[in-house]
């Protein structure tokens, strides 16, 4: 076996327990094939397998087949270089919403979401039905089921009910688990791996769907700017440091570097709440400057009529735009959307669209106002612990009844069944990018300063700030509001 580098000797022991710190087991074959590596490079070899595989069991053939394209790639230059810029939008509810709200599409609904998350949860475990549990009685059990319903008992433990196809069975969290069991949000899939004890099982571990260890960070030759909640209309709108955002984008404000940047931009993706929207909250017609929803969008068209035409703009809807409000939601009707330039291309929430070879998932981000009252550790100013969340549940809305409105969609499209490059939100009007297990998390803050209805809920926005995916993969935070 050729050898990578020279310093460093991993032995099994080792490499074993590298693995075990990504959540990954490795065959004994795998084991010995990466210790006759040896060599300097073999940490990042490991990084590098790791972060490709979805499963749970490394294989010797896995590991032959990415030593082979492991160094492809370091010969190769770091940068992919695109021959032509081409948006994808691969996915979105848009004339496709079959859901007519009656109880059936619930049951619909629910199966489609268990059916998609239990596939994902049966690479990592060797489940059995809920039913044929008390049947067969094994030692030791793994079981997938939909979360009911949570309570902590009069001992401290947690009892989380928990249900299949074939039936239902109580589940006691003991100890450390108990932690993960207090944060569970009541309409997510998970795993249990537990001992039967009686009619419940103790558990031993609880296992999310979680996004694997994802290898390719896109590096390309051009820069992706991300922003969200702009809200036209509103008289917290903060026209001032958005007339320099467009300037930076038109080349006429920055440094050389800034300029630079600003030329490689090929797209900006909007990630809701366009508009502020009229009787979203009450008494919102006191913070309106423009009070008609027509109005509102006229002044959003024009102000992205001088964003460059070069540059492809994604429009994605949020709460406070004229769409319907259960998500997922379709993107703006033809009266808004035909209002706007050619190079705007409309899409609902979530979308998927591939943005030249980087699959971007957009979400407005309503369900975070659940998922940050529902886990006290997460609040408004970490939106990132919110992302977190979703990409852990694979799941873009986990609680069912709270304050984001569901459409039961037969098919539930807000299901996150392949791993995006990035996933993209709004909604809290706070900023934050930080990989989470390969994916690059953002979200893009707002042009909008706090209005009287955030002061009530404490939100302290963080507008202004924007960030830019650009060339050789480098994350750049750019600020338009003096405040920030
Ligand atoms: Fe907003």
């Amino acid at each position: 076996m050729e050898r990578i580098g020279s310093e460093m000797n991993l032995n099994a022991r080792d490499i074993v327990s590298k693995f075990a710190e990504k959540g990954l087991n490795i065959h004994p074959d795998a084991v010995e094939i990466l210790e006759e590596l040896k060599g300097g490079n073999i940490d990042h070899l490991i990084e590098y397998i790791s972060r490709s595989h979805d499963g749970i069991i490394v294989t010797p053939e896995y590991v032959k087949n990415l030593i082979g394209k492991y160094k492809t790639i370091e010969s190769k230059p770091q940068m992919e270089i695109s021959e032509k810029f081409e948006i994808k939008v691969e996915r979105d509810i848009t004339g496709n919403s079959s859901c007519e709200g009656g109880i059936e599409d619930f049951v619909f609904h629910f199966n489609s979401r268990f059916e998609k998350l239990s596939k994902i949860l049966k690479r990592r475990v060797k489940s059995i039905p809920i039913a044929s549990l008390t049947r067969i009685r094994p030692n030791e059990a793994e079981i997938i089921g939909l979360v009911c319903g949570v309570r902590e008992t009069s001992s401290g433990n947690y009892l989380i009910e928990l249900e299949d196809k074939t039936g239902r069975i109580n589940v006691i969290a003991t100890g450390k688990l108990r932690e993960v069991a207090s944060e569970l949000l009541g309409d997510e899939v998970i795993a249990v791996s537990g001992i039967l004890k009686g009619k419940n099982l103790i558990a031993n571990r609880i296992i999310f769907p979680d996004i694997p260890q994802n290898g390719k960070r896109p590096n390309k030759d051009f820069a992706i700017v991300f922003i969200s909640d702009i809200h036209f209309g509103s008289n917290a709108f903060l026209e001032d440091s958005w007339n320099v955002f467009i300037r930076w984008l038109n080349g006429e404000v920055g440094n050389e570097y800034m300029r630079e940047l600003a030329e490689k931009v090929k797209c900006v993706l909007v990630a809701g709440d366009v508009v502020d929207g009229v009787g979203i909250y009450p008494d919102q017609d006191k913070e309106l400057r423009i009070i008609d929803i027509y109005g509102q969008y006229e002044e959003a068209a024009e102000h992205l009529e001088s964003i460059p035409k070069r540059i492809k703009i994604v429009l994605s809807p949020g709460n406070h735009d004229a769409v319907r409000q259960a998500e997922p939601q379709p993107s703006l009707p033809n009266e808004f959307a035909s209002l706007f330039p050619k190079n705007v291309i409309h899409v609902g929430n979530p979308a998927w669209v591939d943005v030249s070879g980087i699959k971007v998932l957009i979400y407005h981000g309503r369900s975070f106002d659940d998922i940050i009252l529902k886990i006290p550790r997460l609040d408004y100013s970490n939106p990132i612990g919110a992302i977190e969340e979703i990409l852990k549940r694979r799941h873009l809305v986990p609680i069912y009844g709270g304050r984001s409105p569901l459409a039961p969609e037969k098919d539930d499209m807000l299901v996150i069944d392949e791993i995006p490059d990035v996933i993209h939100t709004g909604h809290i009007h706070t900023y934050g990018a930080k990989f989470y297990r390969g994916v690059l998390a953002i979200n893009s803050s707002a042009w909008q300063a706090q209005t009287e209805f955030q002061k009530k809920v404490n939100l302290n926005p963080m507008p202004g700030n924007v960030p830019v995916y650009g060339p050789n993969g480098k994350i750049h935070r750019l600020r338009f509001y003096k405040g920030s």
